[in-house]
This record gives C-alpha cells, sequence and structure tokens, in this order.
C-alpha cells in the first residue's frame, strides 16, 4: 500500500457557465450563491476539513471575481470593525486565504476536464492530489473528501467518489466498470466517460471527487481526444489500471447535488435553506404553504 498524505487540491474552474446564462455574462459560475455563501466556499471547505493546505484553481478569462473573493477586503473589514460587527467580520474571515495557499493557473482553451487538470500539473508536481469539481455540492455529516482520504490511506492507489445513477442518467457522468464490489469501496477494472445509451457499464456514475496518482498527470500528457472531442479525465485516470494501478470507487455517505443544472441548484437551495438554523422555521413554513396552494390549484 503506498498512500500518501494529500495536502493539494486542484479545483476546475475555468467552465464558461453557459446553462446560467446570462448571470455568468458578468460573474464566474463558482461565485452563484447557495444561501449566501458561493458554491466555491462549499468546495474549499471541503478540501480545509480533508487536511488540503494548498489550493489550485484553473481558471480562464473572465474569472477574476474569483481571485477577489479570496483575497482580504481592508475598507469592508474597517467599516464592520468601526460598526462593531464582529459576528459579519468571522464570517469575512473564513474567506481569505494566507498568501501563498492558493495559487491560479490559465486554461487558455477550453480543451476539457483533463486538459484542466493537467494545466496544473507543475504546482502538483510528483504527489498525490486531489480534484474537486465544485458543481458538485455534497451535504455530508463527514465531509465527503475527508471521508475519501481515510479510505485512501488503506487503499492507496486512485480514487473516484462514487454513487448509483438511473441507468438513463449514465450518460452524462463517467461510470465505473465493477470488477469488485466491497461495498463502501469498489475495484474499478475500468471507466467509461459518458456512455451511450445502453452501454454504461454500471450504474456507478462518478462524482466530482478525485484523489489521484501524479501519473495521471504523464497520461494526460498525451492529449488523448474521447468524448465530446475533449481531453477527458476519466480516460487519463482509466490508463493507470495499463500500468497496475488501482482504481477505486468510494460510495461516499452524503447527499449530492448538481449545481451545475437549474433543477440541482434549485434543490441544493432548498435543502441548504432548511437546514439553516436562522432560516429554517420561516422557509420551511413557506414551502409548506407554497405546496398546500399547489394542491387546492390542481
Ligand atoms: C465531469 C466528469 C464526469 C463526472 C462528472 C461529475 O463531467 O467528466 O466523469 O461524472 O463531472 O459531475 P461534466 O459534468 O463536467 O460533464
Amino acid at each position: 500500500m503506498t498512500s500518501r498524505k494529500i495536502t493539494k487540491a486542484v479545483f476546475p474552474v475555468a467552465g464558461k457557465g453557459t446553462r446560467f446564462l446570462p448571470a455568468t455574462k458578468s460573474i464566474p459560475k463558482e461565485i452563484m450563491t447557495l444561501v449566501d455563501r458561493p458554491l466555491i466556499q462549499y468546495a474549499i471547505d471541503e478540501a480545509r476539513a480533508a487536511g488540503i493546505t494548498e489550493f489550485i484553481f484553473v481558471t480562464s478569462r473572465g474569472k477574476s471575481a474569483l481571485e477577489d473573493y479570496f483575497d482580504i477586503a481592508p475598507e469592508l473589514e474597517m467599516t464592520l470593525r468601526e460598526a462593531g460587527k464582529t459576528e459579519l467580520l468571522d464570517v469575512l474571515h473564513k474567506t481569505n486565504m494566507d498568501s501563498g495557499a492558493i495559487s491560479y493557473v490559465r486554461q487558455n482553451q477550453a480543451l476539457g476536464l483533463g486538459h484542466a487538470v493537467w494545466c496544473a500539473r507543475r504546482l502538483i508536481g510528483d504527489e498525490p492530489f486531489a480534484v474537486l469539481l465544485p458543481d458538485d455540492v455534497i451535504a455530508a455529516e463527514k465531509p465527503c473528501l475527508q471521508q475519501m482520504v481515510e479510505a485512501y490511506a488503506e487503499t492507496g492507489g486512485n480514487m473516484v467518489a462514487t454513487m448509483e445513477v438511473q441507468p438513463e442518467k449514465a450518460g452524462s457522468y463517467g461510470v465505473l466498470d465493477v470488477a469488485e464490489d466491497n461495498g463502501d469501496i469498489v475495484r474499478a477494472k475500468g471507466m467509461v466517460e459518458k456512455p451511450k445509451f445502453g452501454e454504461a457499464p454500471s450504474n456507478l456514475a462518478v462524482i466530482g471527487r478525485y484523489i489521484l496518482s501524479p501519473n495521471v498527470l504523464t497520461n494526460l500528457n498525451e492529449m488523448k481526444k474521447g468524448a465530446g472531442g475533449e481531453i477527458q479525465l476519466t480516460d487519463a485516470i482509466a490508463q493507470e489500471l495499463d500500468g497496475g494501478s488501482s482504481i477505486y470507487g468510494y460510495r461516499f455517505r452524503g447527499q449530492r447535488y448538481d449545481c451545475g443544472s437549474k433543477a440541482g441548484f434549485l434543490q441544493a437551495t432548498v435543502a441548504f435553506g432548511l437546514a439553516r438554523p436562522d432560516l429554517q422555521d420561516e422557509f420551511a413554513e413557506y414551502l409548506h404553504d407554497v405546496i398546500e396552494l399547489q394542491k387546492v390549484a390542481k
């Protein structure tokens, strides 16, 4: 077993977010908020909880609001301090990243998720690393990446978060070809990105949390195009099997929301709103009333 401590995480945030136009005309998708925290904050907090200390963002043109979000805001802090708003100051401080903890590389052409991760190769170097896709928001008692880091300490190799999806949805995901199913941990003998209908090797989909060997970056050097003509991370991970490395799917405990889709974003908004002690009573009552009214209208 060859697992090492995971301290670096890559956040691919170069996507244009066209599904959320016109909002994403001027704000990055990752700054859109669930209740009052931007999507990216959920991913950062999850990574921190898992022991990540170096945060690598793969960005693109038009994403500078993300860099500002993690910077300190001296004028705002001074205003809050003068007004004695210490609680808000605390909230703000949690968004600050230490100098040097966060770095940005640009993906200057949209060539796929694999290519985006490859853009971070020099910052990752020769150590295993995590990848978090901020569109996948996972509500869990123990944060998903932390669950995976603990499981990875036992398995080593490469690990992806996985969950069952309906067969008709499999074509939207990377899908595992299962060699051995041990419950929480599934050993894969293959992975297929966005399989055609009826060709998915299982109903276990890859969800956007990964712990990967640096060799995946070497595989990405080949720049092979896969599904949709893009350089796919899934393919570069699957290639690990050729060299005798292992791939594990980890069935995480938690609820995943696909915040890359409008329906998923709305569902997450409801779930996170209901989970907030300061909002839940009023919000639950409102939702209840809306549903009752709908029933009457039918
Ligand atoms: C990406 C990955 C896919 C994975 C999915 C999870 O796809 O390529 O393997 O299943 O994220 O959200 P995308 O949603 O970017 O098309």
